[in-house]
Order: structure tokens, then sequence, then C-alpha cells
């Protein structure tokens, strides 16, 4: 007996403040031109007074439960995927724990930047398959508005907030890629690149600091990387290209998506693109993809979905699911 890790329920918040690319003309030296034709980005959220990485994770997760027809009882653990805490601890995840009125389990934050949803889905998968947890909330939830440096042009017009849950349950599978849950995930990363994405602030400066990057160095490993990291979860999980539905890719740039498609060979219609809607959501990029692509009616039960991500770390990876 195999036990697999199924998506029983999705959701997603983002807040209602949307700023177009054209609110930032005039304040910096770039145009509407200039971000749509580089990133694909035409607007994003931004999260109002009262909003907090945990409010909007806490919204995701109470509309997973819903569709799950579940409820917070039901869950023994939540994996909140994050680099944008409201507070340096305690965790984001145990306030969400704490909004939801959960008086059971535990909860937890894992920090692996843009990378993040993929290394707490390989989290939550670890956890149920090893018995741990029958029920794991996986959410994505980031303020990146709050570490923006406002006069830099290259990096403070290409990120959102926003958050996306899944809620994973275990069920029995027959051990083959027609199980529907996670059938592979694949996780890497390199210290060494450390200054290629990172914040220059925290418990060592005192200060909470502002996003750097040096993006077209991370934009050269982005496709290389993430064409290989869904490969490798492919061959473990026993499938191929021909097989997958849809790549619900790591929404940074519209330049990088159709890049790592063309390397796995798959057509953009095959792709779910939300990059032009939120910006760059870092961990919370991929489950709103998930819950938007599902939305929209893209995804469906029992469709095969290849998820990928890189980000600061460097640090990237993939999850092979079957909806
Ligand atoms: O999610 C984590 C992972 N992050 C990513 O995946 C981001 C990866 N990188 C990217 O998405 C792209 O590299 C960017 C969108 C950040 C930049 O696109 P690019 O094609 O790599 O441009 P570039 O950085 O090479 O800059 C080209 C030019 C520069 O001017 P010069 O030096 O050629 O005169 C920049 O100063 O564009 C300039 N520039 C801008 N111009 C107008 C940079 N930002 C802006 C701007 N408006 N906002």
């Amino acid at each position: 007996m195999t036990i697999r890790s199924v998506v029983i329920g999705s959701g997603h918040y983002l807040p209602k403040r949307i700023v177009e690319n054209a609110e930032f003309e005039g304040k910096i030296d770039t145009d509407d031109e200039w971000i749509r034709s580089r990133s694909g980005i035409e607007r994003r959220h931004f999260v109002s007074e009262g909003e907090t990485t945990s409010t909007m994770a806490t919204a995701a997760a109470r509309i997973a439960l819903e569709e799950a027809g579940k409820t917070p009882a039901d869950v023994d653990a939540i994996i909140l995927a994050t680099s944008t805490a409201d507070l340096t601890f305690p965790s984001a995840a145990t306030m969400v724990q704490a909004q939801l009125g959960m008086e059971n389990g535990f909860a937890f934050d894992v920090q692996a930047v843009c990378a993040g949803f993929i290394f707490a889905l390989s989290n939550a998968n670890a956890l149920i398959v090893s018995g741990q947890a029958k029920r794991v909330l996986v959410i994505g939830s980031e303020t990146f508005s709050k570490i923006m440096d406002w006069t830099d042009r290259s990096t403070s017009v290409l990120f959102g907030d926003g958050a996306g849950a899944l809620l994973l349950e275990a069920q029995e599978g027959t051990g083959t890629p027609a199980d529907r849950g996670i059938l592979s995930t694949d996780l890497n990363s390199d210290g060494r690149y450390r200054d290629l994405l990172y914040v220059d602030g925290g418990i060592s400066t005192g200060t909470t600091g502002y996003l750097r990057m040096q993006g077209n160095q991370v934009f050269r490993h982005a496709v290389e990387k993430l064409a290989a990291t869904a490969t490798t979860a492919m061959e473990r999980a026993g499938v191929t290209a021909e097989d997958v539905d849809w790549i619900v890719p790591h929404q940074a740039n519209i330049r990088i998506i159709q890049g790592t498609a063309k390397k796995l060979n798959l057509p953009m219609e095959q792709v779910v693109v939300t990059v032009q809607d939120h910006g760059n959501t870092s961990a919370a990029s991929i489950p709103l993809a998930l819950s938007v692509g599902k939305q929209r009616g893209q995804i469906k039960q029992g469709d095969l979905v290849v998820t990928e991500a890189i980000g600061g770390g460097l640090a990237w990876g993939a999850v092979v699911l079957r909806w």
C-alpha cells in the first residue's frame, strides 16, 4: 500500500489594493512598456493597513478548508512558506493556527524564498507518507511590499503580495503514476549564490532591510535550473512531458516561464500564467497560480501538474502531482 498526499482543497487571497504599472511612472525612472516587455507584469496587489502575511494566509486557508468540507479540527499540521513573516518570531504559521481557532496539531514556517512553497509541499508530503500527519495545510503567503526599496526601479516594480493554500490529505494509492497526489519532489540549494538575491537587513543589522537582486544573473540560472529540476522530478515520478497536463511555474517573469516551457517541450497553452496580474509573490506564487488555475477551469481532478520554482539562496525545486 502506498500513501499519497492528495490535494482536497485549494484557496487564495489577494489584497484589494491593485497597483497598475502606470502608478510607478513619474515616481521612478520606468514605464509600463519596460515592465510589461521585460517581465510580463501588468499589475500587482499590495496589502493595506491591518493586512499581514498571517492574515492573508488565514484567509486562503479558510477557503481551502471550506472547499474540502473540513474544519481546523481536522488538520494535523500547518506549514507556511514565507520570507516575510509578521514578526521575527513566533512563526507566522502559529499565528494562522490561532486565527483559525485551531487548538490541536502543530505549525511551523519554511523559509526558502521564492522556492518556499515547493519546499513546504515536500515537507508536508514527508509528514504524510511517514504517518506523522493525516491532513496538512500548506500555505504560501508573502508581503514583499514591506521589503521593497521604492527608489530601486530594478526591483520595486516586480513584486506583489498575496497568499495561496492547499489542504493535503493522506489517501491510499497504488504506487503508480496514475495515483492522485504528490508523485515526486526534487529540492536543491546552493548558498554560494547568496549575493544574487537577498535582503540587506535582519537580526545582524537591526533593520528589516530591502530586497536586493542581480536580476539578469538570477534570470540566467532560472531557465537552466528550473528545466533541470522539473525533468528530475518527472523522471522520479515515472512520467514524461507527454503525460503532463499543466506546468504551474513560479511567476517571476514571463520570459523565464516561456524559456522553461520551451526547454521542457511543452506549449504555453499548457502553462498556468498569472504573473501579469500578481507580479512576483515569492512563496505565494505557486499556490496562487494553482488556486486561480483551478478556478479558471484549467486544472481539473486527475490532471498531471508539474510545479517548479527558484529564488534566493539560491534555492530551487519541483513537485509533480496529480490533482
Ligand atoms: O523570484 C525570484 C527569482 N527572481 C527572478 O526570477 C527574477 C529574474 N530576473 C528578471 O526577471 C529580469 O532579469 C528582470 C526583469 C529583473 C530584468 O530584465 P533584464 O532583461 O534582465 O534587464 P537587465 O537587468 O539586464 O536591465 C536592462 C536595462 C538596464 O539598463 P542599462 O544598464 O542597459 O542601461 C537597467 O538599468 O533595463 C534597466 N532597468 C529598467 N528600465 C526601466 C532596470 N529596471 C528598469 C525599470 N524600468 N523598472
